[in-house]
């Protein structure tokens, strides 16, 4: 058995949905798994002694990526996650119409791979309402639970 943590940023719900979906798949699957928000964790340590952290959030922003806003006073201190060595994976909900799609997603991504951890599964990237995404996030919680 594994112990996996979900942290996620969600402003309207629909990130918080897929956590949610995505708790279920892992525990299903024997696993132990904690799931918080955003801004209810603190940076220092976060990763250390988990063998998978999934971090879930949603883009905002026009012209530029912004993350949504409970995950950024967490991303601006990423330094201190302690995610070298660590398994992670990131997904989140944004819309196709906007120039950034997902643009939280690759951001997150793109830091943790500094930061030395190895990121698994790929990128899940949800356009529009989660409820049609069941099939895609699935076979992604699948590949993530496949990495551990
Ligand atoms: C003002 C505004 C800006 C947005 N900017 C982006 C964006 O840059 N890229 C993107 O993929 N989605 C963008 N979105 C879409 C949201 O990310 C999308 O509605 C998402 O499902 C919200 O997820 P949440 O409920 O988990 O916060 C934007 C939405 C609004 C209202």
């Amino acid at each position: 058995m594994s112990n996996v943590l979900i942290v996620y940023g969600s402003t309207t719900g629909n990130t918080e949905w897929v956590a949610g979906q995505l708790e279920s798949q892992i525990k299903a699957a024997g696993h132990s798994v904690s799931k918080a928000k955003a801004g209810d964790v603190s940076a220092d340590g976060l990763c250390a002694g988990k063998d998978l952290v999934l971090f879930g959030c949603s883009t905002w922003g026009e012209d530029e990526i912004e993350l949504q806003e409970d995950f950024i006073p967490l991303f601006d201190s990423f330094d201190k996650i302690q995610a070298s060595g660590v398994k992670t994976a990131v997904f989140g909900c944004g819309d196709e119409d906007y120039k950034f799609f997902c643009g939280a997603v690759d951001a997150i991504t793109d830091k943790l791979a500094s930061l030395g951890s190895q990121v698994v599964g790929g990128k899940l990237k949800i356009n529009g309402d989660p409820d049609g995404a069941t099939d895609a996030i699935k076979t992604w919680g699948a590949a993530v639970i496949g990495a551990l």
